[in-house]
């Protein structure tokens, strides 16, 4: 196995030395051309090593010509030739031509672009140390710039970079796929900096900022000066013509910063953190993702949370149109005509369409505004919204750009054929999260220089290596680098506030130092020993000692960092990790109140409140495990002990992502190759050897809210020593309970833990046994996604 890794490496290590052995070249000379075969070679680096110009894969077979920033952990991209056209991955090249045409050949034949340059000598292709790649005649006396790659920037702006009245930033469609997406950064008519959504249709196009209900200089703008021209700089300064400035929160500092107009619309400014070797957010345009336009398409309707971010639902009776993209939103399920005389109307508390009214009818009432509505053929229902006195009506012909928030006045009628009003009135709860960039990224505050030796003793390694190997082992090494930082952010606070906690390598020394010598024990499960510390800087942290870790440094900082990127309120938050020789230990944040089943031994009992909200917390930590989108994690050991309570008995889950890192060693194809999790809480699954799949943590978070609820244990008092059979006398208790009563009351009273001395709201206790009897189904088909759980508790939780 070893061997053939080494292998396959051995010609990238020749070539390493290669490479080495010659400085990479910031310059390229008339008559020569980068090829794309030699992708990983023939690459331009900036002089200060930051910048490199190249050819890299956008697909299978598919390259782009890009300048990249070289030492992030994921190589940035700053700019791209031919971000739509890809060329093939063979023959392919960039030429500088004799006569001085800088031209992309495709398959060594068709010119995808070219900078048009002509008739020229003593031409030179630089990559300059401020990220531009600048096409520069130097003969004798006259030296002057041909062209360059500032002056047609892509979805970036670099420091210094000018945006003027010719340029503009277009965003790519996805994080992955760097090709032209829908939003626009450009210069209006009136000389202001604007943003712009170009549906996927290109029928539908709005500004959406600087906000557009409000006159320009009440956002703050200025029309007078027509210079049309904005830049960035170094120290995080932004300034335009049109009065706009604004301030990165680590601005003052020398830093390599840009200003991305993302996938998602948003306008981002950000800086690099040297630490970390990643990217962090220093100014937004919105903090909001629902008040971008387009975000969710025609038909449906933006929501926003702050441990969600932005999702997206059909309006009910609708469908999404292209699964893969939110942008093209929804379409009827069912499709019908228009017509004044069957159509009638469903309202829809709190919601808002932006724009796309057809007329302003104020002081109406709901009838009059309906008949409006329906006189003209292509309306699709109106806005009505009350403005202090009188009731306005504004009818519209696109439903686009919807929004829905609870401290919304205004409502919002949908026309739908009549007879099937019953139909679409039902509420809506299917509700998709919006992929990651939307999640709202919060910012980090004032810049502190990193904290010296702490830095990762394997990034020192990296950036020897990248030094040496240049790109070939970038993604290689990045797979398991990427000690992302990006979601480790509070989100439990509202606004701008700094990600204060850093995932770090601690040294063995340090730990154990923290943990006075690993004296106190705090509690012990499957995989290793928990200890209480203090860490140098004063926060009390829960050590946990891996007892066996069959995983070399790469697997194990792989799936560390992994879990590092998981950040949830409902989640317990890992702060640190240690890899040093045999030891493999991991540092938490430290919960006050202990696990939940330390909390319902307690004679001191949990109130109702609280085990309904921890029922509640539980499933949002889990539900974010199983669909998020940064990684798709099992827990696959739910139980009381595995859920920690913070001091204001707020539930976090803990060990998630684990069972990878103490067990990958047996395994051989599968990851599940053993029974793993607890006597009791088990889902069938595991016994009967069947596919494990998200259920099962669905199944034993049944048993866990059922435990809440009864106070009893599935691992009973009597015990049979079988398998899931304790689990089932458990369920089969409560369903018993459940049937045999002839009301609500009837049965809460008889499974309630008596510890509550009837001290609890039954209709919710209703909904959380109902809940979970559903997780606990035999069959895992039969049993909701964490997800339903969350929407279904979510309905009766009150705030
Ligand atoms: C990027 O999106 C475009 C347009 O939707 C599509 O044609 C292209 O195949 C995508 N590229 C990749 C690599 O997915
Ligand atoms: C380039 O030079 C040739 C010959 O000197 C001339 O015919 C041609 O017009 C020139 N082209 C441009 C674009 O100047
Ligand atoms: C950036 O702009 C600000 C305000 O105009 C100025 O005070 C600062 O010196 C500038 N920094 C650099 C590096 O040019
Ligand atoms: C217009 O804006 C430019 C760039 O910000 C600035 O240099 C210039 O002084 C402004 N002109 C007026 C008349 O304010
Ligand atoms: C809607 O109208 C079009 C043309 O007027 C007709 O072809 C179509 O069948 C109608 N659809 C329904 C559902 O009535
Ligand atoms: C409905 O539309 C038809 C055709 O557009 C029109 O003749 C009729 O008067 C309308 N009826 C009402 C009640 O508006
Ligand atoms: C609204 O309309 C009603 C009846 O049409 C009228 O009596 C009332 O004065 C109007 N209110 C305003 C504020 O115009
Ligand atoms: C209305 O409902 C009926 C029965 O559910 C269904 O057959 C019909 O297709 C629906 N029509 C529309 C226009 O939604």
């Amino acid at each position: 196995m070893d061997f053939h890794i080494l292998f396959l490496l051995l010609p990238l290590l020749f070539q390493a030395l290669l490479i080495s052995s010659s400085t990479p070249a910031d310059v390229l000379t008339q008559g020569s051309s980068l090829s794309v075969k030699r992708a990983t070679t023939d690459v331009l680096v900036s002089r200060n090593g930051i910048f490199s110009a190249g050819f890299i894969p956008v697909g299978e077979n598919a390259f782009s010509f890009a300048v990249w920033f070289t030492i992030s952990s994921d190589p940035t991209i700053i700019w791209m030739a031919n971000r739509d056209r890809p060329v093939n991955g063979r023959g392919s090249k960039l030429s500088l031509t004799k006569t001085g045409n800088l031209v992309l050949l495709d398959a060594g034949r068709v010119v995808l672009w070219s900078t048009g340059t002509s008739n020229m000598s003593a031409v030179k292709l630089w990559l300059e140390d401020t990220g531009n790649l600048v096409l520069r005649t130097s003969e004798l006396s006259k030296s002057f710039t041909l062209w360059e790659s500032f002056e047609s920037p892509t979805d970036t702006l670099l420091p210094q970079q000018k945006l003027t009245m010719d340029t503009n930033l277009v965003s790519s469609k996805s994080q992955t796929n760097y090709s032209t997406g829908y939003y626009k950064l450009f210069w209006n008519d009136e000389n202001i900096l604007s943003l712009l959504f170009q549906g996927p249709d290109r029928q539908i196009s709005s500004v959406y900022w600087p906000l557009p209900w409000l006159k320009t200089f009440e956002n703050g703008r200025s029309s007078y000066n027509n210079s049309k021209t904005a830049v960035l700089n170094l120290t995080g300064v932004f300034s335009s013509s049109d009065d706009l400035s604004f301030l990165a929160t680590d601005y003052g500092v020398e830093l390599y910063r840009r200003l991305t107009l993302d996938p998602d619309g948003n306008l981002r400014l950000y800086s690099f953190d040297m630490k970390s070797r990643m990217w962090v957010v220093t100014w937004q345009a919105f903090p909001q993702p629902c008040n971008i336009h387009g975000i969710c398409g025609p038909n449906s309707f933006c929501t926003y949370d702050r441990n969600f971010g932005g999702r997206c639902s059909c309006l009910q009776g609708f469908k999404m149109r292209n699964y893969q993209d939110w942008f093209y939103g929804c379409e009827p399920e069912v499709k019908w005509n228009n017509s004044n005389e069957t159509d009638g109307f469903v309202r829809v508390a709190n919601a808002e369409f932006y724009g796309y009214d057809r007329g302003y009818f104020p002081n109406r009432t709901l009838n009059q505004c309906e008949e409006v509505c329906l006189g003209i053929p292509v309306c699709k229902g109106f806005q009505f919204k009350f403005d202090g006195s009188v009731y306005n009506c504004y009818p519209k012909i696109q439903l686009l750009n919807g929004h829905r928030a609870s401290s919304f006045s205004g409502d919002v009628y949908i026309r739908v054929p009549k007879v099937n009003l019953s139909f679409y009135e039902k509420p809506n709860v299917k509700e998709t999260e919006l992929g990651c960039p939307l999640e709202s990224v919060m910012l980090t505050r004032a810049y502190k220089k990193p904290h010296g030796n702490a830095t990762l003793k394997v990034l020192v390694w990296v950036s020897v290596v990248l030094a040496a190997v240049e790109l070939v082992c970038v993604t290689i090494v990045l797979c398991f680098l990427n000690l992302s930082r990006n979601g480790k952010v509070d989100k439990k606070a509202q606004g701008y506030i700094l990600a204060a906690t850093r995932f770090q390598q601690f040294t063995y020394t340090e730990l154990r130092k923290a943990t006075r010598g690993f004296r106190e024990e705090i509690g012990s499960g499957a995989g290793g020993t928990v200890y209480k510390g203090v860490l140098s800087d004063g926060r009390v942290a829960a050590i946990k000692r891996l007892r066996e870790a069959h995983l070399g440094d790469a697997e194990f900082l792989a799936e560390i960092s992994s879990i590092g990127r998981l950040n949830h309120m409902n989640l317990i938050e890992m702060w640190g990790y240690c890899a040093q020789g045999k030891h493999r230990l991991l540092v938490y944040e430290y919960m006050e109140h202990g696990s939940l089943a330390d909390n319902l031994n307690n004679a001191n009992a949990l109130d109702w409140e609280k085990r309904f909200a921890i029922a509640m917390g539980t499933s949002k930590g889990l539900a974010y495990l199983h669909e998020e989108c940064l990684e798709w994690v099992l827990h696959c050991d739910v139980k009381p002990q595995n859920i920690l309570l913070d001091s204001d008995y707020q539930a976090k889950v803990a060990d998630f992502g684990l069972s990878k890192i103490q067990n990958r060693g047996e395994s051989h194809n599968s990851s599940f190759s053993r029974i793993r999790g607890t006597r009791g809480y088990m889902a069938p699954e595991w016994v009967y050897n069947l596919p494990i799949t998200s259920k099962v943590d669905v199944y034993s978070y049944g048993i866990v809210a059922l435990e809440l609820v009864t106070g009893r244990k599935p691992t009973g008092v009597i015990d049979s020593g079988g398998t899931t059979e304790n689990a089932g006398r458990l369920v089969t208790w409560v369903r018993e309970k459940v049937n045999g009563a002839s009301t609500i009351e009837e049965w809460i009273e008889e499974i309630a833990d008596p510890i509550m001395e009837g001290k609890f709201e039954s209709g919710k206790v209703g909904v959380l046994v109902k809940v979970a009897l559903q997780c606990v189904e035999e069959d895992k088909e039969a049993r909701p996604t964490m997800r339903q759980v969350v929407e279904m508790l979510r309905c009766h939780d009150d705030d």
